[in-house]
């Protein structure tokens, strides 16, 4: 018979079937346990994250050699089983050494290209909680899905930064926006190097034997798994107090040269970027502020890793790039806190920190929203390829694509212009308030800038987001300049 105890014990005996006393055949009492599913159904990506358990904490505890790009690590994870579990899956690529689950040692396996397959030890009820600790190793940029690795090996360390998948070369995951965990990292590097994560530093780098150091940094907000990062290297480290109080942690690498002093330029205005677009937006959602000026060779790209975005050396090229800091921190808003629910809802993230650079752009003097609308519509023809990918749903294989950025900012202004400054500016707030620490969708935002704006705005999002083709203008949409 089934015998359910207290959360945080396993369960004995054989559970699904039981004799029902005075009949002579066994009849079902409850589900036998089943398997997670390897995915949790995202029309893009279908077996990104997992299901039959929820992660509440990642301790990701790493060792890192510079030299060789060689990882090894344990990492703890701290779940509650979602159903009764025969076995659950992981998102992962590196070597396995071992898995246990509430101290037992568990038999795992591989399927597809990152599934890691823990089969249960002993049967796991709905409501469990469940400490997984995996131990592994690798050499992350050579362990390449699709002759591809998210990982970033440069001539000083690496960056663990990319979007969606990240977490897969350095922490097995619940690997979707849809399960968001606390996070405490450290890595142990040689002395000398710099390690840059999410979140505030609990304590100062702790001397190890082998002339080692080993970082340590914390998330205490929850923070989906491509959020994660870190920056390993020669990094000269700034940190201040925001007017909010808060810390301001920011990292330039040491091999900018000529384009460090532009990349400060930007960075540290953080600050005074966040601190205006809370006025906005509504109220900063995280823990600690900053950013990574990435180095040299690196990444080709941006991301908005929570607390403190990653840039890539690109954006200083021409001076400062104060733009590129209102969209990775916007993203803190739309992306971070509010997360796409699922990824076909990508113009929640970059419509929206694309809309904020047109806002900063009005506040700096530098030309209106409704300039940068004309002159965006203007600089793609109507024949333009461009017009043909919808934002509210680009594909998988076009999830960051032009269209979803200036497209996207495009029909944020026309909603604007739609509701109303009044309305407008209500909306977002609303928007960040409502959904906090969790996911959105853009039939949920809908919903909300119909609610707020009591108007019916079917016809608008359709158009703008869902039908492919230039949208004609409406004389009144132009005239608003
Ligand atoms: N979310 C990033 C941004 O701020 C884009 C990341 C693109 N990812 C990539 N691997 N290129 O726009
Ligand atoms: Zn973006």
């Amino acid at each position: 018979a089934l015998t359910v105890t207290t959360a945080g014990t396993l369960v004995t005996g054989t559970p699904g079937q039981a004799a029902l006393p005075g009949w002579g055949r066994p009849v079902p009492v409850a589900a036998a346990p089943a398997p997670g599913s390897p995915g949790l159904g995202d029309s893009y990506f279908p077996d990104y994250g997992n299901g039959g358990y929820d992660v509440s904490h990642y301790d990701v505890r790493l060792r890192y050699e510079p030299a060789t790009d060689r990882l090894t690590g344990t990492t703890t994870i701290l779940a509650t089983a979602t159903q009764d579990l025969s076995r659950f899956n992981l998102d992962f690529l590196l070597d396995v050494e071992s898995v246990r689950v509430n101290g037992w040692s568990a038999a795992y396996t591989r399927e597809g290209t990152h599934e890691l397959v823990v089969t249960a030890p002993r049967a796991i009820v709905k409501g469990q909680l469940l400490t997984i600790v995996v131990r592994y190793s690798g050499v992350p940029s050579e362990t390449l899905v699709g002759g591809y690795t998210g990982w970033t090996r440069t001539d000083d360390g690496a960056l663990a930064v990319n979007e969606p998948e990240s977490a897969w070369w350095w922490f097995p995951a619940n690997d979707h926006p849809l399960d968001k965990a606390t996070f405490d990292v450290s890595v142990s590097v040689p002395a000398g190097v710099e390690v840059i994560s999410n979140g505030v530093q609990p304590r100062p780098p702790l001397a190890e034997p082998g002339n080692r150091m080993r970082w340590g940094w914390r998330s205490t907000k929850p923070a989906a798994t491509y959020l994660a990062f870190l920056a390993i290297g020669q990094y000269d480290i700034v940190t201040d107090t925001a007017p909010n109080g808060q810390a301001v942690i920011n990292a330039y690498s040491a091999t900018l040269g000529e384009r460090g002093p532009a990349a400060r330029a930007s960075i540290e205005r953080t600050a005074e970027i966040v601190d205006w677009e809370s006025s906005i937006f509504g109220p900063y959602p995280f823990e600690a502020q900053g950013g990574v000026a990435g180095p040299i060779d690196g990444i080709g790209f941006a991301l908005e890793t929570q607390t403190r975005p990653v840039y890539g050396p690109s954006f200083w090229r021409r001076g400062a790039n104060t733009y590129v800091v209102v969209h990775e921190n916007a993203h803190q808003w739309f992306g971070d806190s509010v997360s796409v629910a699922q990824w076909r809802d990508i113009w929640l993230n970059e419509g929206f920190a694309s809309y904020a650079e047109w806002l900063w752009s009005e506040e700096q003097g530098e030309g209106a929203a409704q300039e940068l609308f004309d002159f965006t519509y203007a600089a793609y023809p109507e024949d333009s390829e461009f017009w043909q990918v919808l934002p509210g749903d680009p594909g998988a294989d076009r999830v960051f694509n032009d269209a979803v950025y200036d497209r996207g900012a495009m029909a944020l202004h026309q909603l604007r212009l739609a509701v109303g400054d009044e309305a407008f500016f209500e909306i977002l707030p609303a928007w960040t308030a409502e959904h906090r620490y969790g996911n959105g969708s853009v039939a949920q935002f809908q919903a909300l800038a119909e609610r707020i704006s009591g108007l019916e705005l079917d016809e608008f999002f359709t158009t703008w987001l869902f039908t492919a083709g230039r949208p004609e203008l409406a004389t009144a949409a132009r005239a608003t300049a």
